[in-house]
C-alpha cells in the first residue's frame, strides 16, 4: 500500500512501513523506516526539534527549529544551510551552484518506474510514489522514486535540466534519509582471492564511506551494506540492509550529526563524475534498494534473497534449479586438447555432473593468458571438432554444454587489437596500464559494443551452448563519468545477448567475486563467488555474500586438496559440504581422483540433486554455532538442511550442542547426517592399532586401501521435536586421540558434518 493523507506520504508492505512528510518550507522530512506503523502514527514517531540548537541557519527566522541542519531530511540540497554531507552536488561553467530542492507535486501508480537511460531495474514492483520537488535557482527538477518490491522499497532519483545552459552533475545519490539513532555500517570488503569479508565500523560524527573507484562494483568493497543498531544479532535486533542496482563505482556513506541523526546516502561514486546535462535532458540514478528487519541480521537477509530470487534474476531463471557443473579450469588451465576434454567430459558425467564447461583457452593463440584475447575463432589444433563437435559429444553423453568468454578485454598481442588498437582503452600520451596482460575495449563506442555482441553471437549460435561464464580480469582506467558510460555499454550488450536466449544460463565472473552484484545479477542469476576454491575461505567468502544474496546465485565448486590459493588440506567432504550451500560443481583434474575418491564425489552429487532445492532456494540463515565453529541452514518446504564445519581441531574435545531454527516446536523430526567417508590414508601408522596385520604407513597396502577403500565416519540418525533441535542437541563426539570410533566424527582439521531434519512421519506428533 502506498497512500498520500493528510499530508503523510506512507508505504507499508508486512516487512515495513515508511513514512515521511512535507514541511512548510518545503522539504521532505523523514519520519519513519522500520516495523509496519499507522499513518497516524506520524505524529508520535515526528522528532521533536524545540525550540532547536543554536547557531543553526534557520529557513525563518522567528522559527529556531527551522533549520535544515538539523531536520531528518528524505533529501537535502548544498550550501543552503544543512552542512551535512549532501546526495547532490551541481556545478555550472563558474563552478558549484547552490541547490534547494522544494517539493511541487506527486504522482501514485501501480508498478514500478521504468527508466529510459537502460541501467536494470527491478521488476513485478507494488506501487510507485514519485515525489518531484523543484529548485528555481539552478533551473533544475528532481523527482525521487519510491517503488516497493518483494518486502524492499526501492528508491532513486532523476534530475532535469529545465533551464536554457547545461548543468553539471557531478554528484547525485539514488537515495538519502535520515535515521535516528546510531548504528554500527557492516561492509564486505577484500580483494582477490578474498571477497566478502565482513567488517563493522561504528557511525559516529566521523564519516564512515564504502566506495569503489576502480571502475567496477570491486572485490575491494561491495555495494551492498548493512546498518545495525548496537546489540543487534543474527536473530535479533534492528537492521537496515541496502544496495545498489548497479556494477560501476559506486559510493555509500553514514555519518551521525550532532543531534544524533545518521545521514545515509548511496549511489554512483562522485569520484571524477561530471556529467553533462544538457537543456530539456534528465540523468536518471541507479536503482537503490532498502530493506529493514527487526529480526536480526538472518531476518534481512531473508528479506534480500526473497528480493534477488525474484524480482532480480531474470525471469527465465527464477528458482528454476541449476545444474551440477563441471569446469575445466582450475584441473587443465591452458592445457587441453580434444581427447583431454572429451576424457573429462566422460569421467564428469560418471560422477554426476549435468554440465560441462570449456574455460578459458579454446580460442586464438590463448595458450597462456598474454596472448589471443578478443579473437573469438576456435583453436582448431586443440579442438579439431571445433565447439560444436565438442558441444555434440558433450550432448550425446546426456550432459549441457558451456562455454567460457572475457568479450570485455584484449591482449595487446591479438589480432582484434592489431586490427583495431582504437577500441582499447587507452589513456592519450600514457603510458598503457596492463592487468593480467590485458587491456579494456571501449564499451562507450558503438562498434565495439556491436563486435562483441555479433562475435559472442555468432560463437552462441554455432553450437549447442546452454551456459556461458562471462569473465572480466581487470580495472578501469576510465574517469567516474566514462566509467558510468562504460558501464551502460556493458548493460546494453548483455541485453542484446542474452535477452534473445532467455535460456542460456549466464554465469558473470571477474576474477571470481569482483563484480558481485546486484546489476550483474540482473542478467546472470549466478555469480562465480571467488577464485578461491578453499573451503575454509568460502566459509567466510559465501557466509559474507550470504548477508544479501542468496544461495542460488553464488557458484560453489570443489576443487583438488592442497588448495592452489592456500595449501591447506582440507577433507573432501567439507568441499563438498561448504559448496552445497551454493550452485555445486567440480573444478579438478578428474584424472587424478582414486577410485574412493570417485566413490565419494558420486554420492556427494547424488545426494546434492536429491536436496537441490533446499539447497539452492531454502531460506538461509547463518546459526550460532560453538566457538571455531560455523553453522549454515536452509529451509525448504518439506526439509530442513543444516551444515556445521569445523575450524582446527583440539585434543580431547569437549561437549558440544548444536542449535538450528526456525523449526515447528511442536513437529517431532527425523535427523540424518549425509553419509561420509574417512580416506585410510588420513590415519597413516595409526592404522596399525586397528588392523589385525601388520601394514607399514608407506607401503603398497596402505596405498592400495587408501585407493579404493574409505572408513565410515559418524552417522547419526535420531528423533528430536523442534523445540529440542532449537534447543541445542549433542551431534556425535569428536575423535579424542582415544581410538577410533565408527560412530564418531573423526574427520580431524575442518571436519564438517550436513544434517538433513524433516518431519518424522513414522510418529508425527504434532499438536
Ligand atoms: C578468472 C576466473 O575467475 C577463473 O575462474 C577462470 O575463468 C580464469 N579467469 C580464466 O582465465
Amino acid at each position: 500500500m502506498t497512500e498520500f493523507c493528510s499530508g503523510i506520504f506512507h508505504i507499508q508492505t508486512g516487512e515495513f512501513s515508511y513514512l515521511f512528510r512535507v514541511t512548510k518550507f518545503g522539504q521532505l522530512e523523514h519520519l519513519h523506516f522500520g516495523a509496519p506503523v499507522a499513518r497516524e502514527d506520524a505524529a508520535a514517531l515526528a522528532l521533536k526539534p524545540g525550540t532547536g540548537w543554536g547557531m543553526s541557519a534557520v529557513l525563518d527566522e522567528d522559527d529556531n527549529a527551522s533549520s535544515p541542519d538539523t531536520l531528518p531530511l528524505e533529501w537535502s540540497g548544498a550550501y543552503r544551510g544543512d552542512y551535512r554531507e549532501s546526495p547532490i552536488e551541481l556545478c555550472d561553467e563558474n563552478g558549484a551552484v547552490p541547490t534547494d530542492f522544494c517539493y511541487v507535486r506527486h504522482e501514485i501508480w501501480d508498478g514500478g518506474a521504468k527508466m529510459a537511460c537502460g541501467l536494470p531495474q527491478a521488476d513485478g514492483c507494488g506501487r510507485t510514489l514519485a515525489v518531484t520537488l523543484r529548485d528555481d535557482g539552478c533551473s533544475c527538477e528532481l523527482t525521487l522514486f519510491y517503488t516497493d518490491a518483494g518486502g524492499t522499497l526501492l528508491r532513486r532519483a532523476e534530475l532535469k535540466n529545465l533551464g536554457a545552459k547545461p548543468v553539471y552533475v557531478q554528484k547525485l545519490m539514488s537515495f538519502c534519509a535520515d535515521f535516528a539513532g546510531t548504528y554500527d555500517m557492516h561492509t564486505f570488503d577484500g580483494g582477490w582471492i578474498g571477497e566478502a569479508r565482513r567488517h563493522a565500523a561504528p557511525v559516529s560524527g566521523a564519516r564512515v564511506v564504502n566506495e569503489s573507484v576502480t571502475g567496477f562494483s570491486s572485490n575491494r568493497h561491495n555495494p551492498g551494506f548493512m546498518l545495525a543498531e548496537k546489540g543487534a544479532g543474527e536473530d535479533e535486533g534492528v537492521v537496515y540492509g541496502v544496495n545498489l542496482i548497479y556494477s560501476g563505482n559506486h559510493y555509500a556513506s553514514a555519518q551521525t550529526s550532532f543531534q544524533g541523526l545518521t545521514r545515509v546516502m548511496q549511489g554512483i561514486s562522485p569520484a571524477g563524475f561530471r556529467w553533462e546535462l544538457l537543456p530539456g535532458d534528465s540523468f536518471e540514478t541507479p536503482e537503490c534498494v532498502l530493506a529493514f528487519s527487526d529480526a536480526g541480521f538472518n531476518g534481512l537477509s531473508r528479506v534480500m534473497h526473497r528480493f534477488v530470487n525474484s524480482r532480480i534474476v531474470p525471469p527465465a531463471w527464477r528458482y528454476r534449479p541449476r545444474p551440477v557443473l563441471f569446469n575445466d579450469w582450475e584441473g587443465c588451465m591452458f592445457d587441453f586438447n580434444e581427447r583431454r576434454l572429451k576424457d573429462l567430459a566422460r569421467r564428469a558425467k560418471k560422477l554426476g555432473a549435468e554440465l560441462f564447461v570449456l574455460d578459458d583457452g579454446w580460442f586464438g593463440a590463448r595458450n597462456s593468458d598474454r596472448a589471443g584475447l578478443g579473437d573469438y575463432a576456435v583453436n582448431a589444433k586443440k579442438l579439431q571438432g571445433g565447439l560444436s563437435g565438442l558441444a555434440r559429444c558433450v550432448g550425446d553423453m546426456g550432459m549441457d554444454f558451456g562455454l567460457w568468454f572475457e568479450p570485455e578485454a584484449v591482449n595487446p598481442d591479438s589480432d582484434l587489437y592489431r586490427a583495431h588498437p582504437d577500441w582499447a582503452i587507452r589513456q592519450p600520451g600514457r603510458e598503457d596500464i596492463l592487468c593480467r596482460h590485458e587491456l579494456l575495449l571501449d564499451l562507450t563506442k558503438r562498434e565495439v559494443r556491436d563486435y562483441i555482441v555479433d562475435s559472442v553471437s555468432a560463437v552462441l549460435d554455432t553450437a549447442d551452448i546452454r551456459y556461458v561464464k562471462w569473465d572480466m580480469n581487470r580495472q578501469s582506467v576510465l574517469n567516474g563519468t566514462r566509467a558510468h558510460e562504460y558501464i551502460l555499454g556493458l548493460y546494453e550488450v548483455l541485453g542484446r545477448i542474452f535477452a534473445p536466449r532467455p535460456d542460456v544460463l549466464l554465469e558473470s565472473c571477474s576474477s571470481g567475486g569482483n563484480r558481485f552484484d546486484l546489476g550483474m545479477l540482473c542478467f546472470s542469476p549466478q555469480i562465480w563467488c571467488s577464485d578461491d576454491t578453499d573451503p575454509v575461505e568460502r566459509l567466510m567468502i559465501q557466509g559474507g555474500l550470504s548477508y544479501l544474496y542468496p544461495q542460488s546465485c553464488m557458484g560453489a565448486h570443489v576443487s583438488a586438496a592442497p588448495h592452489a590459493q592456500t595449501l591447506r588440506q582440507t577433507p573432501l567432504s567439507t568441499r563438498a559440504n561448504v559448496s552445497f550451500f551454493g550452485i555445486l560443481g567440480y573444478e579438478l583434474d578428474l584424472k587424478e581422483l582414486n577410485p574412493a575418491q570417485e566413490k565419494e564425489i558420486r554420492a556427494q552429487t547424488e545426494f546434492y540433486k536429491a536436496h537441490r532445492q533446499t539447497f539452492q532456494f531454502g531460506e538461509f540463515s547463518r546459526l550460532n554455532a560453538p566457538e571455531c565453529w560455523t553453522g549454515w541452514q536452509a529451509r525448504g518446504d518439506d526439509e530442513t538442511a543444516a551444515g556445521f564445519f569445523r575450524g582446527l581441531v583440539h585434543a580431547a574435545p569437549g561437549y558440544v550442542k548444536l542449535r538450528l531454527t526456525g523449526l515447528c516446536k511442536n513437529t517431532r523430526y527425523r535427523v540424518v547426517t549425509r553419509p561420509q567417508a574417512l580416506r585410510v590414508a588420513a590415519f597413516g601408522t595409526l592404522i596399525k592399532y586397528v588392523s589385525p596385520v601388520r601394514i607399514s604407513p608407506d607401503g603398497a597396502i596402505l596405498r592400495t586401501a587408501d585407493r579404493i577403500y574409505a572408513m565410515p565416519d559418524g552417522r547419526e540418525d535420531f528423533t528430536a521435536t523442534g523445540a529440542a533441535l532449537m534447543a541445542g542437541f549433542a551431534p556425535a563426539a569428536l575423535f579424542a586421540g582415544t581410538g577410533y570410533d565408527k560412530n564418531a566424527h573423526n574427520q580431524g582439521d575442518f571436519g564438517s558434518e550436513i544434517y538433513i531434519v524433516s518431519e518424522d512421519t513414522g510418529e508425527c506428533r504434532k499438536k
